[in-house]
């Protein structure tokens, strides 16, 4: 899940910390990346591996019309669609996670930093070239799209790169 709900799940734990059972707001206000019967059900059929996977999928159109298209699909089938009719459902309205970013690499990066001359145990030297060169896989800039189609995201625009912790975690995290 992108930032936009994370933050605020985060937020919203550390409320609660002291074991008070205090009533929460949803994450946040979409009704499709953070509540509503869509992601209860896409989340319950297990579409994905990573329950992170769905979340972090960017909409094709407004979220609004996918909604008003979801709300169509459950009012003339049974309310649970099938595993099937769901897969269906995603793929013509979503993309791929990991649209919202275009690459970047730190613009005083270089290939051999002197640093790196200094380390005389050759695997160490490796070792650091291979940590050095994480700049570059990780460094991300977010798409201008993002800031002009919000609501197709579930990213939040933010203008300075960043650099993402990797693997499933393709968001940024601190700021
Ligand atoms: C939902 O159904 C209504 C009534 O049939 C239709 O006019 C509308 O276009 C449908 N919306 C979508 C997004 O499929």
């Amino acid at each position: 899940m992108a930032l936009k709900s994370w933050s605020l799940l985060v937020a919203a734990f550390c409320l609660c910390h002291d074991g008070s059972t205090m009533k929460l707001p949803p994450p946040c206000d979409s009704s499709i990346y953070c509540t509503g019967e869509l992601l209860h059900q896409v989340q319950m059929a297990k579409l994905f591996n990573d329950d992170k996977h769905f979340v972090d999928m960017k909409l094709k159109i407004n979220p609004d019309v996918v909604l008003e298209a979801f709300q169509n699909l459950t009012a003339t089938s049974p309310p649970r669609l099938t595993k099937e009719q769901l897969k269906l459902f995603v793929q013509t309205y979503f993309d791929s996670p990991g649209q919202e970013f275009e690459k970047w690499t730190p613009g005083d990066w270089g290939d051999h930093p002197r640093i790196l001359h200094k380390i005389s145990d050759q695997k160490l030297r490796l070792w650091a070239t291979e940590l050095h060169a994480l700049w570059k896989s990780l460094g991300r800039k977010i798409k201008l799209d993002v800031q002009s189609h919000a609501e197709l995201y579930s990213q939040i625009y933010v203008p300075k790169p960043l650099i993402v912790p990797g693997g499933r975690f393709r968001e940024f995290y601190y700021w």
